[in-house]
């Protein structure tokens, strides 16, 4: 079967950048990362992905007058790689409604959150203010609204007693590093359709139990 076509967007770290191209480099994973494109020449995940033999491209946003030029230069970059599908990774830039139109249904986001809750920045100070007992994260299909979009899959982890956001991001964020691989292969696999802006899965299995915090 061919593998889907994808580029990955970042604008810094790139951990989860990093964990898509491992996932991908697995013998049998239904999608290749075909270039990773950031908008700050400084993103520490292009030395990664070019390390591990992935093409780069920066496409630094201040060299364009507004977001609509900048959004038609990614487009550009990203019909010219062949990409079928472009996840989102830690790319802190808004997207332009007709960039997000043109590419409905096949751009994805990973957020560190339980969406709908706390979309946005501050999320873990905002999730440890209001006091919740789980966090998490979320892949999702990218609509115009900020990380909104029809859900693909959810990590939930614990919050503890002790956590401050660092130890809260962190936690959430080897989460992230489990779920967006697998989200990634639901949508290559043709297995995560979008019907009525709610994502039906074919062949997922669902966890029965449910998670105490604290323990029961
Ligand atoms: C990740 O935690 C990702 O979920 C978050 O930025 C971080 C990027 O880290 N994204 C958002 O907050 C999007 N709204 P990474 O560059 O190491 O992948």
């Amino acid at each position: 079967m061919a593998r889907l076509r994808t580029a990955i967007l970042i604008s810094g770290r790139g951990s989860n950048m990093q964990a898509l191209s491992e996932a991908c480099a697995a013998p049998g994973f239904p999608a290749e990362i075909v270039r990773v494109i950031a908008n700050r020449k400084d993103a520490a995940g292009l030395g990664i992905a070019a390390q591990a033999g992935v093409a780069t491209r920066t496409i630094p946003h201040r060299d364009y007058p507004d977001r609509a030029a900048f959004d038609a230069a990614l487009d550009a970059a990203l019909r010219e790689s062949g990409a079928e599908l472009v996840c989102l990774a830690g790319f802190m830039r808004l997207l332009t409604a007709g960039f997000v139109e043109a590419w409905r249904d096949r751009m994805i986001n990973i957020h560190p959150s339980l969406l709908p809750a706390f979309p946005g920045l501050d999320t873990h100070a905002r999730a440890l203010a209001a006091g919740v007992r789980f966090s998490g994260c979320t892949v999702h299909y990218v609509r115009h609204e900020m990380d909104t979009g029809p859900i693909i899959a959810q990590a939930a982890v614990p919050v503890r007693p002790e956590d401050d956001t660092g130890s809260l991001a962190d936690r959430v964020l080897a989460a992230e590093h489990r779920l967006y691989p697998l989200a990634l292969r639901l949508v290559a696999e043709g297995r995560a359709r979008v019907a009525g802006e709610r994502v039906v899965l074919a062949e997922a299995e669902t966890p029965e139990v449910a998670l105490l915090n604290p323990r029961g």
